[in-house]
């Protein structure tokens, strides 16, 4: 089966029980999406699959044939870090930083369908992303700041 993952077109065997997730860390070695809970609870594991927020953990390989994958090493440019990213950074919205590469992955999908994001908005597209830190503030911060950085760009 083939994967286009972060724009590279993948040629893959995947076991008949194997997780988006596994195919990504141990078959990929892309390690920025983390194994939390496995079990589709946490929104460690976000990726996006076909432009759309997706748990990794959920999906199996094998189903998704054809399909195109980003992951959190897939969003930069370069050096530059994607606007969501350099937010966080900003916002100081990283504390462990084990649950925001899908954090990241979740806003870059909001903003995408909601440049400018309600309260209401946020809260409903975040919701599948647990933060065992607390961090989520600094995560809503973080988010207003990439919404304005993201409207000022230049469409590409
Ligand atoms: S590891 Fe996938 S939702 Fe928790
Ligand atoms: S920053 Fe530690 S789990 Fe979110």
């Amino acid at each position: 089966m083939r994967l286009v993952v972060n724009g590279r077109a993948r040629t893959l065997q995947p076991e008949p029980g194997e997780t988006l997730l596994e195919t990504l860390r141990d078959r990929l070695h892309l390690r920025g999406t983390k194994a939390g809970c496995e079990q589709g609870e946490c929104g460690a594991c976000t990726v996006h699959i076909n432009d759309r927020p997706a748990y990794s953990c959920l999906a199996l390989s094998c189903g998704l044939d054809g399909a195109a994958v980003t992951t959190i090493e897939g969003i930069a440019s370069g050096d530059a870090l994607h606007p969501v990213q350099a937010a966080f950074v900003d916002c100081d919205a990283v504390q462990c930083g084990y649950c925001t590469p899908g954090q990241v992955m979740s806003v870059i999908a909001l903003l995408q369908r909601h440049p400018d994001p309600t309260d209401e908005q946020i809260r409903e597209a975040m919701a599948g992303n647990l933060c065992r830190c607390g961090t989520y503030p600094k995560i809503v911060a973080a988010i207003r700041q990439a919404a304005v950085a993201l409207r000022a760009a230049p469409a590409s």
